[in-house]
């Protein structure tokens, strides 16, 4: 009896291993398990028929043989429906096709320019400070020596605040909140955005970005500022390219003067990019006023400096051959992603 038990187990588990479909597997387990005239109930009813001492082994052994059989049908049920699923998947996904590949940001091409100025000057000992977008008229005025009724003041009319303060036409604030808050000597970078009240044009926006640099120590000259003008434009423009300083005025240096950069298009041809002269403006710089020492607390007797100001969106325009500033901030991904 015990041997027939191990046939119809090994015969069900070879049969169950080779089922592909639900229905042949309900099949089989009607044909084995069913109540009426399944195999294992034809089984247990050869039970009465044992003799008392053998009922107990062979009940024992039944129990186990089911057990076996089910486990085998569950385990063709789950292997079943798993290709089920996978039928089902490839029929509505082709999972053969590529994926969408996610997309990834990248640096706006504002930050990557100032970040090339910064490696710059970094290298070259210089610290890079920030300070308040929103200021006080002293700093972004009176300090760098605009009085004011002075007529500089119209040319960097800005956004004022009910309060009084404003928020900063230029970067230029910053040289004498850092010339207070730190010892001699003084090599800082101050970047940042700056407001005027400009209306919107291609070259003009009512909100932009700066790079202020200041040097401060004993014995500083207008030698240093050339150096590190003419190594800057090489930098960020190329090995080819010549800077020239052009007299200029500024409140809050003496002397002043205005850096070109020779033009890139023409190599100082002349072109319609520099506009016939050769040469392309980078920005203003000099020698710190002595007033501007005085308002830090520097004696100017002991203590000189230069200072610049650069214009980032203008340098970013330059390298890039960008035509319009107002594509720096509309944040279109089509412009941006071509420096991403
Ligand atoms: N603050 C000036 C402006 O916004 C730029 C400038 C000129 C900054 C000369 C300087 C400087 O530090 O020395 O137009």
């Amino acid at each position: 009896m015990s041997d027939q038990l191990a046939e119809l187990e090994a015969a069900v588990l070879e049969r169950a291993a080779k089922i592909t479909t639900r229905a042949d597997l309900e099949m089989l387990r009607t044909e084995v398990l069913g109540r009426k005239g399944g195999a294992l109930s034809r089984a247990m009813s050869g039970l009465a028929k044992l003799p008392p001492a053998e009922k107990a082994e062979y009940g024992r052994r039944v129990n186990e043989t089911k057990r076996a059989i089910e486990a085998a049908l569950d385990a063709a049920l789950a292997r079943i429906e798993k290709t089920e699923i996978q039928g089902d998947l490839a029929r509505t996904y082709d999972t053969t096709f590529p994926g969408n590949t996610p997309r990834s940001g990248g640096l706006h091409v504002l930050r990557q320019t100032l970040d090339d100025v910064v490696d710059f000057f970094r290298s070259r000992g210089f610290a890079v400070v920030l300070g308040p977008e929103v200021e006080t008229e002293y700093y972004a005025f009176e300090a760098v020596n605009i009085p004011a009724d002075h007529p500089a003041r119209d040319n960097m009319d800005t956004f004022y605040l009910p309060n009084g303060s404003l928020l900063r036409p230029h970067t230029s604030s910053m040289q004498v909140r850092a010339l207070k808050s730190n010892p001699p000597p003084i090599a800082i970078l101050a970047p940042g955005r700056v407001y005027r009240r400009d209306a919107l044009d291609a070259s003009h926006s009512f909100m932009f970005h700066q790079i202020e640099g200041l040097h401060v120590d004993r014995g500083v000259n207008f030698g240093h500022l050339k150096g590190f003008a003419a190594d800057l434009c090489r930098h960020l423009f190329g090995a080819d390219r010549r800077t020239r300083f052009r007299p200029s005025y500024f409140q809050f240096t003496e002397p002043s003067a205005e850096v070109d950069v020779s033009c890139g298009v023409c190599a100082g041809r002349g072109c319609q990019t520099c506009k016939g002269t050769g040469w392309l403006e980078m920005g203003g710089s000099g020698m710190v006023h002595p007033n501007v020492l005085r308002a830090s607390g520097y004696d100017p007797e002991g203590f000189s400096g230069w200072a610049f100001g650069l214009g980032t969106d203008r340098i970013a325009m330059l390298r890039h051959d960008i035509h319009d500033i107002r594509t720096f901030f509309e944040n279109d991904p089509r412009f941006l992603e071509q420096f991403a």
